[in-house]
């Protein structure tokens, strides 16, 4: 056993996977070495390493054509034929281990003379235009070609060939041209392997092979989820990216990280000048491990939408039309407005709202804007509408806000519980990643109202389904945790160790109450007591048991409680502080984590602690030069009770759109209304923004520099790879609007700001920009406890000490269901949109998905005289709204279901107010709804009509309309007439 290197250029393709799992170069472990002779040189490597990567690692390239490293040999294609001694023939390298002793050749006139025949059957079947090829240069057959010295071809002038087969187009975002293929089922190996979705397949053998997305189907109509791996591992240009075919190869590159959901995926963002032709998924990203999802790799269109706005506006109120202004008149207006509504309401009636989808450094801006400049700590984050119980929850009982593994953690995992979490459309990597786990053998438990994907899938079926009513987590974790301990399977010694003795036995009190049984609880929950007794049983004996979950969990009126009884569980059964277990929340959004660690939170500056800390604060009187206030600011929802009350009137909202993301729009839309001064600072005028004063444009991902925080605590690099279209990144606005309110800032750079919130936040100490450019991500805590960052968390004690066991007594809901609303309504999101959709709605994801439907079980849709397709309307206690029904199994009898992603749904005018009682975060995923045919011939509800009308006024009041439209269908990002105009 010897320390083994393992090397990971990742510009290399090393023609197979390495043997070793990323646990072992993790921990640097020890392991079987072999060592052989190829090409006359000495290599040592991991048992179980290909011939193919043995040469390749020594950089020895033996050609081939259907491995590639990301996938399993297949061997296929027979260009990678070698020579060892002892043997005879001429095996595959890439199929072929190498092996103690061994002694291969790799390059002869025999072997070239064989690889010559090989490549000179594929060309023969090929069109020969690789000059005006969209992969000329790029080409891995045409590299092969030259590769082995072929020269001429003999045959294919006549016969039967491939070359007049017909392109399949349907997808928005790449082109299959079967003529390119060479059947080395790369694109089928890589969407069973990596993605997990086996949409393809090889059909017949011999001359008729052929690829085949499910039933013959075109790939836009088949299973296929557009992730996009098959592309990337085509050697050829059969299966590839549109914006490459439009606008040619790249140039140059960068790394960055995806700005969608919590996974974090590095991307390489290829580009021809500024103009991005392709996103592909970063190999060495150690969240993604060189995958992606439809929207990191397809979909950043929006970034050069026509409809953003690149110009500052102004405006007196809603009812007037937007002026143009200078970007010093808009933050003076904004100024102006914001002292003027301080001086005559008080210093706390104005604050901020920031946005988990910007980076650390802005958001870390904001709420320093907001204490500092605004003299208030009336600033709250959107993740008070998501994951703001897992905060809560986790700080109580472990010590820390945060999940406790990274994702490579699921590879060790042999029990993954998924709760209220739907990975394959909201996390697809992990998704993906975990998918690959359990075909190897690990068990699923899935805790759903709705039969989601990862239920029954390919080579995938969860272990149990349980669908617990929407509202009732508690009572089933609480069983949970009762069968655990009733049938002794809980890990005495973990807990005598590691957890507080007396809170512990409390807890155990509570919890052998036979009130938690499954027996009694079944008549809450809607679980057979058999299969949550059987799923209890499973994971607390099951080996490395580990909780995913999602929105779910935390958006209910106990959703901090849920939290608390999930990190019980862990404890309870020692599955946490090593890899394979722990606690997992999966962020929704690209920067939730980051957004909180920032000190987004009105009662906690950066990194959790608290405002009332005199201690603390200090730290950041000293730095920032003026007092603090010691008492907790507004979150959200008290914003918008004080703005209605008339007590609360500015507000500073950089990208969220609080007025279709948030519960009860009527009530939000009362809120906004009443403002004096509503600043939004974002891409588009979005539903916020109708109601805003003044709008300041915003930077998307691909224009700015700064950092994202995933749900693994990883922080990533986001680089700017164009100019800001509006001329300034988001960090520098709020900057200049501090200024103008008379806070002085004067960074030059976000990475001072990063030198900044390192030097005030102890788990930050140790992070620089140097270093991620170095080490590419770093996982907080990364202190001199912990130089290199911490993968998992909690590893011999808790961050608090001693884990703390809360009693979680379940308290139904007041969101009753009655005979006016008999049906429960559950909220979630769909793979191809993304939150609020003001991204991905002005992406070709709308082709899967251009509306939102409300999912209805077939026995409440009959009752209803309902048909898939038919209008209906929803109504609750909060209002009503209009959907189109879709009639599904996925759904159980007495729940429905819709997305939220396009804001003329008006999901939110059917939620409530309710919220936990911890964090306030709202309860979306429980409101009562009655169901019934819309008859009449309107289709729209009185709120869909009345946002028409208003939406289309306040497009009537944009300045210079049509005059802007047209400027910005002429002006491409690429163009030299935009540079002149920004460079200006
Ligand atoms: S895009 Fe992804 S899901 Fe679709 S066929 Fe290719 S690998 Fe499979
Ligand atoms: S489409 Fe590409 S990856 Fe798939 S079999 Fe054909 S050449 Fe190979
Ligand atoms: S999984 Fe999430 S982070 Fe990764 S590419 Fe998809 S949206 Fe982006
Ligand atoms: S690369 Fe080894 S057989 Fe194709």
């Amino acid at each position: 056993m010897i320390r083994i290197e393992h090397p990971n250029d990742p510009s290399k393709d090393y023609g197979t996977p390495s043997p070793v799992t990323y646990a072992e170069i993790a921990d640097k472990s020890d392991l079987d070495a072999i060592t052989g002779i190829i090409d006359g040189v000495e290599i040592t490597v991991a048992k179980g390493t290909s011939v193919m990567r043995a040469a390749a690692i020594a950089d020895i390239n033996i050609p081939k054509l259907c491995a590639t490293d990301s996938i399993k040999a297949f061997g296929s294609c027979r260009l990678c034929l070698v020579q060892i001694e002892g043997r005879r023939g001429s095996p595959a390298s890439c199929t072929t281990p190498f092996e103690e002793g061994m002694v291969v050749t790799t390059q002869n006139t025999e072997l070239a003379e064989l690889r010559r025949g090989v490549m000179e059957l594929y060309i023969s079947d090929h069109p020969l235009d690789c000059l005006t090829c969209s992969a000329n240069g790029d080409c891995e057959l045409q590299d092969m070609a030259g590769a082995v010295g072929l020269r001429e071809v003999r045959y294919g002038f006549e016969g039967e060939n491939h070359l007049d087969e017909v392109k399949d187009e349907s997808n928005p975002y790449f082109t299959f041209d079967p003529s390119k293929c060479i059947s080395c089922s790369r694109c089928v190996r890589a969407c069973e392997e990596t993605q997990g979705t086996f949409a393809l397949t090889i059909e017949n053998r011999g001359f008729a092979s052929k690829v085949s997305a499910s039933q013959s189907q075109d790939f836009v109509d088949s299973e296929c989820v557009s992730c996009g791996a098959c592309v990337q591992a085509c050697p050829t240009a059969t299966l590839t990216e549109k914006t490459i075919i439009e606008a040619g190869q790249p140039e140059h590159s960068k790394i960055t990280t995806c700005a969608y959901c919590g996974v974090g995926c590095a991307f390489k963002a290829e580009m021809e000048g500024e103009q991005v032709v392709r996103m592909t998924p970063y190999k060495n990203g150690e969240a993604n491990r060189g995958h992606s999802c439809v929207k990191g790799r397809f979909a950043f269109g929006y970034a050069t939408h026509k409809e953003r706005i690149t110009t500052p506006m102004i405006r007196n109120n809603i009812d007037e039309q937007w002026q143009v202004v200078s970007w010093q008149e808009a933050f003076s207006f904004a100024a102006k407005q914001l002292k003027g509504i301080q001086a005559k309401y008080g210093r706390k009636s104005i604050g901020g709202i920031s946005s988990s989808r910007c980076t650390n450094e802005e958001v870390y801006l904001v709420q320093k804007m907001v204490r500092a400049g605004f003299g208030n700590n009336n600033i709250d984050t959107c993740a008070r509408v998501c994951h703001s119980p897992t905060g809560y929850g986790l700080k109580q009982t472990l010590g820390e806000s945060a999940g406790t593994q990274n994702f490579d953690s699921v590879e060790d995992c042999d029990v993954a519980m998924v709760m209220g979490a739907n990975p394959t459309d909201a996390h697809p990597v992990f998704a993906s990643r975990l998918k690959k786990r359990l075909r190897q053998g690990a068990k699923l438990i899935v805790v759903d109202p709705r039969r989601i994907d990862l239920v029954k899938s390919p080579h995938i079926h969860a272990e149990h389904h349980l669908k617990l009513l929407p509202g009732t987590n508690v009572a089933f974790i609480n069983t949970m945790a009762h069968v655990i301990v009733r049938d002794q399977l809980y890990d005495a010694k973990f807990v005598a160790e590691r957890c507080e003795t007396e809170a512990f036995k409390q807890w155990m009190q509570f919890i052998s109450d036979d009130k938690h049984s499954p027996e009694n609880n079944e008549k809450v929950t809607g679980i057979p007591a058999a299969d949550v007794t059987a799923a209890a049983r499973l994971y607390a004996t099951g080996g490395n048991s580990a909780i995913y979950y999602g929105l779910g969990v935390t958006e209910h009126s106990q959703g901090s409680t849920a939290v608390m009884g999930i990190a019980n569980l862990a404890m309870l059964t020692g599955n946490i502080g090593r890899r394979g277990v722990g606690v997992n929340p999966l962020r929704g959004q690209n920067n939730v984590q980051g957004s909180c660690d920032m000190g987004s939170f009105p009662h906690e500056l950066p990194g959790y602690r608290s405002v009332a800390d005199d201690a603390v604060r200090s730290t950041f009187e000293k730095a920032w030069g003026l007092p603090i206030d010691n008492e907790p600011g507004y979150r959200i929802n008290n914003m918008l009770d004080a703005a209605v009350a008339g007590e609360y009137k500015g507000l500073y909202v950089q990208g969220e759109d609080i007025a279709q993301s948030d519960p009860n729009t009527h009530h939000v839309e009362a809120a906004l209304r009443n403002l004096d001064c509503l600043i939004v600072h974002d891409l588009f005028l979005n539903e916020t923004a109708k109601y805003a004063t003044v709008f300041l444009p915003g930077s998307s991902f691909l224009e700015k520099n700064g950092t994202f925080t995933n749900a693994e605590r990883r922080i990533s690099p986001v680089r700017r790879v164009m100019k800001p279209l509006a001329g300034k990144e988001d960090w520098e606005v709020t900057q200049d609007l501090c200024n103008a309110m008379g806070f002085p800032m004067n960074y030059s750079h976000p990475r001072e700001i990063m030198q900044e919130i390192a030097s005030l936040t102890p788990t930050f100490s140790n992070v620089t920009y140097e270093r991620l450019d170095k080490e590419g991500s770093i996982q907080w805590p990364c202190n001199d406890e912990a130089p290199d960052g911490t993968p998992t968390m909690h590893l011999d004690e808790f961050v608090r000490g001693k884990g703390l066991f809360k009693v979680t007594e379940y308290v139904p809901t007041d969101e009753k269901v009655t005979r006016r609303f008999p049906l429960l309504l559950t909220t979630g999101r769909i793979l191809s949109q993304y939150n609020v959709g003001a991204q991905t709605r002005r992406t070709e994801n709308n082709t899967w998905h251009d509306k939102d439907l409300l999912e209805i079980h077939p026995s409440d849709a009959v009752d209803r005289g309902i048909v898939d397709g038919d209008r209906v309307k929803i109504a609750s206690r909060s209002g009503e709204t209009h959907l189109t029904a879709q009639v599904t199994e996925r759904v159980q009898p007495s729940v429905v279901y819709t997305t939220f992603h396009h804001p003329e749904s008006g999901a939110n005018i059917i939620t409530t107010d309710n919220s936990d009682w911890a964090t306030n975060c709202p309860e979306y995923k429980v409101t009562a709804v009655q169901i019934s045919k819309v008859i009449q011939a309107r289709q729209n509800s009185e709120w869909q009509d009345q946002f028409e009308s208003f939406t289309e006024k306040q497009l009537e009041l944009q300045p210079n309309g049509k005059e802007l439209q047209h400027n910005r269908d002429k002006l491409q990002p690429n163009s030299k007439e935009l540079a002149d105009i920004e460079s200006k």
